[in-house]
């Protein structure tokens, strides 16, 4: 049996130690890691793995994109994707900053309670961020009816615009959420009305006041994937994961962080047994999924 070898290509100058440690502790035995990666110079490190083994031991080399600037990684990712021909290619797992397996494992969550459909409405707070963005994707492509929240409408329509760029039936709307909570604004209805909320924001910001959190009185299932205090959604704490508050369950990104790292793991290792597998965040919340 060759050896396990993944290649970690990572747009940032120093590849990250995270994603290292994870692929290690998922069984690749050999770790290949190039940081400072682009769409520009990428194309021989693909060659590499393409033409050093040959047949079956072919599928014992892998590729993962990272990197914390997550457009530049995509920007990688279609370029490797592109750079293979035929049956030369190896598995690939696309997962810049953890915004895919993160996303997967939060919305993956929220299904474990809520029929994921266009019955479903959901509000995404913080969604204009890497992971906002793949929340409202992922929900969206169950046919839930996605509200993005932005402190800017533009940036919020942006991401509505890309998300319906990939899935043209998507349900999205816009919504202004300014940074306090004021009770007869848009942001309230949309609290409001939402049956599902995700606090996707930034490290240490709060997003749903006390205000906020009493106004979300339809909300079913609440997930906050803010590990610095103060929590994102007011009175989810970071351990939550399916505690009951009220008529919600709660989720906190501890909660959520035990199945990102199962999903992350499971990735690792489709991608050394099924060299045609190109795992983005639909493909990771499917890997999710099948966990039960
Ligand atoms: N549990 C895990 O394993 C895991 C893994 C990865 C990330 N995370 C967490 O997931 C969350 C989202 O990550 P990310 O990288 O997507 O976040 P991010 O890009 O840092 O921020 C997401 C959004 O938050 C909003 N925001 C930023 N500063 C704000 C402020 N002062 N007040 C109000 N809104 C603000 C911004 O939206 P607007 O400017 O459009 O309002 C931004 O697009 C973070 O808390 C991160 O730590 C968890």
């Amino acid at each position: 049996m060759p050896k396990r070898v993944l290649i970690q290509l990572d747009g940032d100058p120093q590849p990250s130690t995270f994603d290292a440690v994870v692929a290690v502790d998922a069984g690749a035995d050999v770790l290949l890691r190039h940081g400072g990666v682009t769409a520009e110079n990428v194309m021989p490190l693909v060659h590499g793995a393409m033409f050093t083994r040959g047949g079956s031991a072919l599928a014992s080399s892998a590729i993962f994109v990272g990197g914390s600037d997550v457009a530049a990684a995509e920007a990688v990712a279609t370029r490797v994707a592109a750079t293979f021909f035929g049956p030369v290619r190896v598995g690939v797992l696309v997962d810049p900053s953890g915004a895919n397996t993160t996303a997967a494992a939060a919305v993956v969550s929220v299904g474990r309670h809520v029929d994921l459909s266009p019955a479903v409405s959901a509000v995404v707070l913080g969604g204009t961020g890497p992971v906002g963005q793949r929340v409202a994707r992922l929900l969206a492509g169950k046919g839930v009816r996605v509200m993005v929240a932005s402190r800017s409408r533009e940036r919020a329509e942006a991401v509505c615009d890309r998300v319906r760029e990939r899935t043209v039936a998507a349900s999205l709307t816009a919504v202004a959420a300014p940074g306090s909570f004021e009770p007869a604004s848009e942001f309230a209805a949309a609290v409001a009305s939402a049956d599902v909320i995700v606090a996707a924001g930034a490290a240490g910001v709060t997003l749903l006041d006390p205000a906020g959190r009493a106004a979300a009185g339809r909300a079913r299932v609440l997930v906050d994937l803010n590990a610095v205090p103060p929590s994102g959604i007011f009175g989810v704490a970071s351990a939550d994961k399916a505690r009951v508050d009220g008529a919600a369950l709660c989720y906190g990104p501890l909660g959520v962080g035990g199945l990102k790292m199962k999903i992350h793991r499971a990735a690792i290792e489709r991608i050394f047994t099924d060299p045609q597998s190109f795992l983005d965040a639909e493909e990771l919340l499917a890997i999710g999924e099948s966990m039960g």
